[in-house]
């Protein structure tokens, strides 16, 4: 089916705007990607996605060399963008320094430039995590400045490592919008997908912005769950995995995220659900939301746990002792060590007094940029060698189908703590390892 193309415009060109720039190509429209590091836009015209992304790198230099049915150029002149009849907005909300909420200044700052630059009529598209109310705000700001633009507010559902055909190919498409122009050529943006039987859901401003911070909350509370059972399996010496599979054949439950080990990090979970309860407080709904405190402790202290178990398994103490961590990135195929679970259990163990070596296939050198005073090896076998424990953080398939004969033949101890619960541990305890996990007996 031949789609009518359209002028598409991406203002942030991070994960969430490479990704979406390069899918919207692909889907058959004529793309400019906007964003003001000329570096990563040398990257991406290049065919090099600047981050880890399995796919992407394969679709932009499809997208770039007129492969695909719709075309793809980058930006640093936001002018460029003036003759778009689309244009997503898919800049960062952080969280503010100090506080639990979002910072959406950058938000804000796209909008205005863009009522100053877009010719329209044309459709601006908020793709960015926001706090709800902030479409509505810039909705009012738009038809005073520029009332030949309108919103529109369109979440986005991408996880890393499958963001490529996460986009392509959505669970769902949540269009926030009350206007029928809007819906429709939002619909024309997505009509593969639409005509491939991708469902739509049309809500309001507030609906569409809520609709993303609500998964977010329910992933992060679903795997808070497990890993509140899993501190209850401790106490009562069960086994969390057993339960988790359990309790996950009830399809109403589902075992999907209901893994136990580390907890969640990254740039989304952690973020989003602190960014929620602030928000709720200022709508005087925090009562609403209070769980999330607990759903963020409980994540926090399985961190302070494997640092635990770690400790036990030196003998009480880390003075003298080597630690090898495998994994520093939030989860595995990804790069990303945004609140990585890995990194701050590293940070820990190292504070405490221990000699601690990371590695990581894809994710050592942002660790290092971020976090300079660890120290790193980009070899598993280095990282291993002389470690008295072994921590594995981040379940890479290279760690998981690791053969315990010979790691022991390059660690001084025989100690494995698996901390994602992925290792098999009779394989382990056959090689001669003392394993420990979480939520599951130590003997
Ligand atoms: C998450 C959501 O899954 C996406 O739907 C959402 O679009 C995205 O945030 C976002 O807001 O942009 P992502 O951050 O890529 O995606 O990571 P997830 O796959 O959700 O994993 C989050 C964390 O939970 C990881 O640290 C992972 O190791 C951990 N996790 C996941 C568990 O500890 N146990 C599980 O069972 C599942």
């Amino acid at each position: 089916e031949p789609v009518a193309p359209l002028r598409v415009g991406v203002v942030g060109l991070g994960y969430l705007g490479a990704v979406h720039a390069a899918c919207m190509a692909e889907l058959g429209h004529e793309v400019v990607g906007y964003d003001i590091d000329q570096a990563k836009l040398d990257a991406l015209a290049a065919g090099r996605a600047p981050f880890f992304e399995p796919g992407l790198p394969e679709l932009l230099t499809r997208v770039s060399s007129g492969d695909a049915d719709g075309s793809i150029t980058f930006t640093t002149e936001v002018a460029d963008l003036k003759a778009c009849e689309v244009v997503f907005v898919c800049v960062g909300t952080p969280q503010r320094k100090g506080e639990l909420a979002a910072d959406t200044t950058y938000v804000q700052r796209a909008f205005e430039s863009l009522a100053d630059i877009v010719e329209g009529p044309a459709l601006l598209v908020g793709k960015s995590t926001v706090p709800v109310g902030t479409a509505a705000r810039l909705a009012d700001d738009l038809a005073q400045r520029a009332p030949h633009l309108e919103l529109a507010w369109n979440p986005e559902f991408l996880r890393e490592g499958h963001a490529v055909s996460d986009t392509l190919a959505p669970d769902r498409f949540v269009l926030g919008t009350t206007s029928e122009r809007a819906e429709a050529l939002l619909r024309r943006v997505y009509a593969r997908p639409i005509a491939n039987g991708t469902p739509v859901l049309v809500a309001d401003y507030a609906t569409a912005e809520l609709v993303k911070v609500a998964a977010n909350a329910f992933l992060a509370t679903k795997i808070s769950f497990i890993n509140a059972m899993a501190e209850v399996c401790e106490a009562a010496g069960g086994d969390v995995k057993v339960l988790a599979d359990a309790i996950g054949h009830d399809d109403r439950i589902g075992r999907k995220f209901l893994s136990a080990g580390v907890g969640f990090g990254g740039g989304c979970l952690p973020k989003d659900i602190r960014a929620f309860m602030a928000r709720a407080g200022e709508l005087g709904a925090d009562q609403a939301l209070t769980f999330l405190r607990e759903v963020d402790g409980i994540n926090m202290r399985r961190r302070a746990k494997v640092v635990d178990l770690a400790r036990e398994a030196c003998g009480g103490s880390f003075i003298g002792r080597k630690i090898a961590v495998l994994g520093a990135a939030f989860k595995p195929h990804s790069d990303d060590v945004r609140d990585s679970p890995a990194i701050s259990i590293a940070a820990m163990a190292r504070l405490q007094g221990a000699d601690v070596v990371v590695t990581d296939p894809e994710a050592v050198a942002n660790a290092q940029r971020l976090w300079g005073d660890l120290t790193y090896a980009t070899d598993t076998d280095d990282a291993l060698r002389g470690a008295d424990v072994v921590l594995l953080l981040t379940e890479w398939p290279q760690y998981v189908n690791l053969d315990p004969a010979h790691v022991a033949t390059l660690t001084r101890g025989r100690q494995v703590i698996d901390g994602r619960n992925v290792l098999d541990p009779a394989i382990w305890r056959k090689a001669g390892f003392t394993y420990r996990a979480l939520g599951r007996p130590n003997a």
